[in-house]
C-alpha cells in the first residue's frame, strides 16, 4: 500500500469512528418500538410510573435533609432503550446534594419549590454557578461535576430533573473517594496532605 493510499484509509477510518461516536451520543437505539421485559404481553401499566406521588403527599416527620427520588430504568423499566429518565430532588433547609457528575448523560435541573444555588465545574476547571428561584431551568452538562445548596434557612427547596438517559448514572465525589478502599497514601498524596486527615475524612462516612 502506498502512503498516500494508506493516508486515505487511515482518514477514513478516523471520520468513521467519529461519525459513529457522534450518533451515539445517547443511549443505544432500539430496533423496536420499546423494550418489554421477557415474560408475557403488556398493557398501559408498564408505561405508568407512581413513584413520584409522594411529592404532592404530606411530608414525612423526619425528612432527611437531601433525598433524590429516582425515576431511572432501574425504578422505571419501560424508560430501557428510551433515552429519558428523571429524578426528584428534595432539600430541607441549609443542605446539599454533593458534588458529583453523571457518566451518561446531561441534567436539566428544574426549581418547582424554594431556592437553590447551583453550579458546576469545566474540564479547564471553571466554575459556573448560579441562584435559582421557583420556575428557573438550569443545565449541568454531561460528565461535569456539579453540585446544588439549598442555602435558605427556612424553605426547604424542590426541583425535578431530567437526564438523556434511562440510566444516567451517579458518581459521588466524596463517596467515591473516600468511601471505598483507596489507599489512603494514595488519596493523602492526591489531595497533599497526610494520612491522618485522609482516615479523617473516610470516618465520617463509617458513623
Ligand atoms: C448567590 O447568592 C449568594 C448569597 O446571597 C451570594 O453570595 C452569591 O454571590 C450569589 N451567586 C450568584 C452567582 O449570583
Ligand atoms: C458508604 O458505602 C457503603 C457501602 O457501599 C454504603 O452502604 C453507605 O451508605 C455509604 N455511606 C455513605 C455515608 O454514603
Amino acid at each position: 500500500m502506498s502512503s498516500s493510499t494508506l493516508k486515505v484509509v487511515l482518514s477514513l477510518i478516523i471520520s468513521t469512528f467519529t461519525l459513529v461516536t457522534i450518533t451515539r451520543a445517547g443511549d443505544p437505539d432500539i430496533l423496536t418500538d420499546f423494550i418489554s421485559p421477557i415474560t408475557g404481553p403488556v398493557d398501559a401499566n408498564y408505561f405508568t410510573f407512581s413513584g413520584f406521588r409522594v411529592l404532592v403527599q404530606p411530608p414525612s416527620p423526619n425528612p432527611p435533609p437531601f433525598k433524590a427520588i429516582k425515576a431511572s430504568m432501574a425504578e422505571f423499566p419501560s424508560l430501557n432503550g428510551q433515552s429519558v429518565s428523571y429524578a426528584a430532588l428534595q432539600f430541607q433547609p441549609n443542605s446539599i446534594n454533593p458534588p458529583h457528575t453523571h457518566p451518561r448523560s446531561a441534567e436539566l435541573l428544574f426549581v418547582v419549590q424554594g431556592s437553590l444555588q447551583v453550579g458546576f465545574v469545566d474540564t479547564a476547571s471553571k466554575l459556573f454557578t448560579q441562584n435559582l428561584s421557583v420556575g428557573d431551568m438550569f443545565i449541568f452538562p454531561k460528565g461535569l461535576v456539579h453540585f446544588q445548596h439549598n442555602a435558605d434557612q427556612k424553605v426547604p427547596a424542590l426541583a425535578i430533573s431530567a437526564f438523556g438517559s434511562a440510566n444516567a448514572g451517579t458518581i459521588s465525589l466524596p463517596g467515591t473517594l473516600f468511601n471505598t478502599s483507596i489507599d489512603d497514601t494514595v488519596l493523602a498524596l492526591a489531595f497533599k496532605t497526610d494520612v491522618t486527615t485522609i482516615q479523617n475524612l473516610k470516618k465520617g462516612f463509617t458513623s
